[in-house]
């Protein structure tokens, strides 16, 4: 199980700190959520930021984009150091060109849906990693939606990584972990644990 702690929950006025505090506890990947206040009602981390994480960061930055216009924006988050990128299927037009114009970038594409969205739109394509939403996306610490879990044996073998997002826990991880699902985003969890290393322990 790979395991990508969301730096939304972290300390941003210690990024340098919690990063390196997570990934001495284990952390795979660094889930790097941005949000336009458009596609998504929040605003958070853009390229800038994510330029500054990749300076300090020693493992892969995968990024998830909750934007509009997200094939606007690919190439400066690829010069920023993401090595995955994750647009959302609800945001484009054409996603099969999406994922072509990102890989042809040297980063590996991803494909999220969000709750409402049924799986069936991503057979056919072939990204690098679907990310499951278990929750609305837009903010950290909501409760698990435990519905969307139905979702993984639909699009299991459309991508070698199979990602959920949204309200992970050790229990609810488990769940993903039997249906098919061999990446884990967690933020609260990790983040506001006591012990960092405990709580990445228990997702793997
Ligand atoms: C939600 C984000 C998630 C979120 C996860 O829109 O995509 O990555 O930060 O936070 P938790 O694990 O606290 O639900
Ligand atoms: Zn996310």
């Amino acid at each position: 199980m790979l395991v990508s702690p969301s730096l939304l929950s972290a300390d941003f006025a210690n990024l340098e700190r919690d990063i390196k505090r997570v990934e001495a506890a284990g952390a795979d990947w660094l889930h790097i959520d941005v949000m336009d206040g458009h596609f998504v009602p929040n605003i958070t981390i853009g390229v800038p930021v994510t330029a500054s994480i990749k300076k300090v960061a020693s493992v892969p930055l995968d990024v998830h984009l909750m934007i509009e216009n997200p094939q606007n924006y690919v190439e400066a988050f690829a010069k920023a150091g993401a090595d995955v990128i994750t647009f959302h299927y609800e945001a484009v037009s054409d996603p099969a060109a999406l994922i072509e114009q990102i890989r042809a970038l040297g980063v590996k594409a991803g494909v999220s849906i969000k709750p409402k969205t049924a799986p069936e739109v991503l057979l056919g394509l072939s990204p690098d990693l679907i990310l499951i939403m278990t929750v609305e996306p837009g903010f950290g610490g909501q409760e698990f939606m435990e519905d969307c879990v139905q979702k993984i044996p639909v699009i299991k073998d459309c991508a070698e990584i199979i990602q959920v997002d949204g309200g992970i826990n050790a229990h609810t991880g488990k769940i993903c972990a039997e249906l098919g699902a061999n990446c884990l985003v967690a933020g609260n969890y990790v983040f506001k644990s006591d012990d960092l290393a405990a709580a990445i322990t228990s997702l793997k």
